[in-house]
Parts: structure tokens; C-alpha cells; sequence
């Protein structure tokens, strides 16, 4: 199957490498060499890739309609268009806000994950190289909600524990399953606001550069947590499927901030309760899990015992 190019904002193509076959033991190297190569042909600085200076349209929506928290509940029906196009924009502030927090544990992770290993392998070399491309993520995601206005954003509880839990267990295997798990529900979203012509530019922008370079991150995290989930014996796998159903649920929880209702002159409680209950955001949350899910499935991480907290989380 080919990949579609992407058009950048600057005239050039941006091409996406395929997605990564699952790599067998052996070719762990291989995929790593595979991946290093990649990178240093297509990696992009957003700092210069990206018009910083454009400004940014009130009444233009950076995520497709149907795709806001609070389409089609009656508190959606109460707020003028202009409104609307804001909580869109502000929405996608927020994800990118939680996008930073992953985005950092991420780097922890990897850098640990180099401590451990032989830094003349082409696998702990392209770690730090997936390091690099995630610091100049984090910065693209911040300059994002700068440009549109969303009030700086501090970690939630619920990311100070998920924190906490990953220096805890310094988990690995659970480290590259929650990128998944992220990577490709980001990646979804992404996805669809490039298609989208009629959405904010500058949000197109960020997903561009974004979904090119997350996909060899994802080629890089799948072989490797098949390779370790082979290996890990009964009862750690039953765990491990309980404590990735929770950290997928708080993933999902975050990319939401309460503040994002309030800009918009809306009760907080009332409306996260709303959202919560919304079909289309169930609906939205399932899809953009998909491929996580599909990928899980396939190797029975998700199987009957954590199916129904999937489900009962949309995820599934
Ligand atoms: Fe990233
Ligand atoms: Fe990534």
C-alpha cells in the first residue's frame, strides 16, 4: 500500500514512511538503522517550518465540528458559531497541553531506557533521536496554545500520578504500550484535520509535522512491545492488561481540561458531565483508539478480562 503525501504549508511534500511491519527479534537493529535513516532525511523544525506570525481566525475551527467534546448536546445549541470555533480551537489547545505531559514522561522513559542499554546500538541511538523529535514536539505544542491563546497549563493530578506510577514501576514495556496507546489516538485526530482543508491552518500545520514524525515512533514502539510481551510470563501479562486499561482511560481523561468550558463561558461540572454522556464524543473517543485498540487486541494484551472497562471507557 503507498502512503499519501502531505502537502506542507511551505510547497514541499512531506511524505510519511509506511507503517512499520512488525519486526521479529532479529530485526531489532535492522528497524532501528531503518528508522535513524529516516529521521535524518525528514525531520522538521517547527520553530522555522511554521508561520508563527499568521494570525490565527476566531470564527475558523482547528477540529472538525463533530469532533468538539460538546457537539450536539443542548449547552452546543446555547453558543453562538463564533463560540463554537473556540471551544474547537481550545479543545485542540488542551490535547496539545497533554500532548507536552506525555511527550515528557515519554523522554524520562527513554533516556532511562538508554541508561540501561549499549549506546553504540542502532536501537538506544534511535531512542535519543525519538527524544529529540519529542522536545521540538513539546515546544511546537506549547508555541500552539501560545499563538491561540490558551492560558499556560500546568500537569493535572491525574498526570502527577501517572507520573509518579512510571518512576515507580520504571516499567518499560508499559512505557512503550501507553506511547502506543497516545501516539495512535493522536495520530487519528491528526489525520483527519489534514484532510480537512476547512480547519485553522495553523493547526494543520503542527498535525503535519506531527503525524510524519510519529510514525516512525510508532515503528519503532510496536515491534518492541511484541518482542517484550512475548517474553513476560502469566501473571505479569494479567497485570500489565489491568494497568494499561487504567493508564489508556487517564490518557484519554486528560486531553480534556476543565478550563476549556470555562473559557467558553460554560459551567465546568455541568458541561464535563455532558461530555462525558455525549454519543458523538464516545463515538469520537472509540475511533480515534482504534488502532491502539486493534493492535492490542492482536496481540491479547486487550482480551475478555479488560474488554468491558475498554468499553465502558469508549475506547472500545
Ligand atoms: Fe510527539
Ligand atoms: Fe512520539
Amino acid at each position: 500500500m503507498t502512503t499519501p503525501e502531505i502537502p506542507h504549508s511551505n510547497g514541499r511534500t512531506l511524505r510519511p514512511i509506511p507503517e512499520a511491519r512488525i519486526a521479529r527479534p532479529g530485526d531489532r537493529e535492522q528497524n532501528a538503522a531503518r528508522l535513524l535513516r529516516v529521521s535524518a532525511k525528514h525531520w522538521y523544525d517547527p520553530l522555522t517550518e511554521i508561520d508563527w506570525t499568521t494570525p490565527v481566525d476566531p470564527d475558523q475551527y482547528a477540529l472538525p465540528a463533530h469532533r468538539v467534546s460538546l457537539y450536539g448536546t443542548p449547552l452546543w445549541d446555547s453558543l453562538s458559531s463564533r463560540q463554537r470555533a473556540q471551544l474547537s480551537v481550545h479543545q485542540l489547545a488542551s490535547t496539545a497541553a497533554a500532548g507536552i505531559w506525555f511527550e515528557l514522561l515519554l523522554m524520562d522513559g527513554l533516556v532511562r531506557h538508554v541508561f540501561e542499554a549499549d549506546v553504540t546500538t542502532r536501537h538506544a541511538q534511535y531512542a535519543l533521536t525519538e527524544v529529540a523529535d519529542e522536545c521540538r514536539h513539546s515546544i511546537m505544542f506549547a508555541r500552539y496554545m501560545t499563538a491561540t491563546g490558551y492560558p499556560s497549563a500546568r500537569p493535572s493530578r491525574r498526570m502527577r500520578q501517572l507520573s509518579m506510577l512510571q518512576n515507580l514501576f520504571n516499567d518499560t514495556t508499559m512505557m512503550f504500550a501507553a506511547a502506543i496507546f497516545a501516539e495512535e489516538f493522536t495520530d487519528a485526530m491528526q489525520r483527519e484535520m489534514i484532510r480537512d482543508d476547512s480547519l485553522q491552518p495553523l493547526g494543520r500545520s503542527v498535525a503535519r509535522i506531527h503525524v510524519i514524525e510519529e510514525s516512525r515512533h510508532i515503528g519503532y514502539a510496536k515491534p518492541e512491545l511484541e518482542r517484550r510481551w512475548a517474553r513476560m510470563s502469566a501473571p505479569r501479562r494479567a497485570m500489565f492488561r489491568r494497568v494499561l486499561t487504567v493508564v489508556a482511560q487517564r490518557e484519554t481523561a486528560e486531553i480534556i481540561h476543565p478550563q476549556v468550558y470555562a473559557l467558553a463561558g460554560l459551567d465546568p461540572r455541568t458541561a464535563h458531565r455532558l461530555a462525558i454522556a455525549n454519543p458523538y464524543w464516545r463515538e469520537t473517543r472509540t475511533e480515534w483508539a482504534r488502532k491502539a485498540v486493534g493492535f492490542f487486541t492482536e496481540l491479547g494484551i486487550i482480551d475478555h478480562t479488560v474488554r468491558p472497562a475498554w468499553k465502558r471507557a469508549s475506547l472500545l
